[in-house]
């Protein structure tokens, strides 16, 4: 029986248009895992949603955007007048050491060091970009 079901599990994998492990269903993890550190790390201070006013600058749309741009947003002037664009590295430098990045912004220390969980909340922020 067992054998069957695994012929039967393979023979889907051959006539699958999509490789064995389909990107799609990756991606869709690191995105779930991202959502659950996003809450755990950063919606304190952070919404993933521009109407949802909170104590930091919302975060959709973060990808490719312009440092200190969400209009109505008390900047520090560090990150105000940065001149960066939030691109993947820049996301993982902050990430891992935002006032080191920065100095002078008011953005409490985080030190996310592991390029997993990186990817993870990278993954999130992507997803919350994507519209
Ligand atoms: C204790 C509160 C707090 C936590 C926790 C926090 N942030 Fe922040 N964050 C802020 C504040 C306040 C600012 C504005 C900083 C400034 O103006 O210098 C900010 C700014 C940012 C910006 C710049 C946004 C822009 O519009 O340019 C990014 C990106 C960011 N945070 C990402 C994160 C991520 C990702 C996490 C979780 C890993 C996180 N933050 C956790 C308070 C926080």
């Amino acid at each position: 029986m067992k054998h069957i079901i695994l012929s039967l599990g393979l023979a889907a994998f051959a006539v699958s248009p999509y490789p064995v492990f389909a990107e799609s269903t990756f991606d869709k993890v690191k995105v779930e895992a991202g959502e659950t550190l996003f809450y755990s790390e950063c919606r304190r201070c952070h919404a993933p949603d521009s109407t949802d006013p909170s104590y930091g600058p919302p975060l959709d749309n973060i990808l490719g955007r312009a440092a200190g741009t969400v209009e109505g947003y008390e900047y520090s002037e560090a990150l105000a007048g940065s001149g960066i664009v939030w691109t993947p590295a820049a996301l993982r430098a902050w990430m891992e050491d935002n006032d080191g990045f920065m100095p002078g912004t008011k953005m409490r220390h985080v030190g996310i060091e592991d390029r997993t969980v990186q990817d993870f909340i990278l993954a999130y922020l992507g997803n919350i970009s994507a519209q």
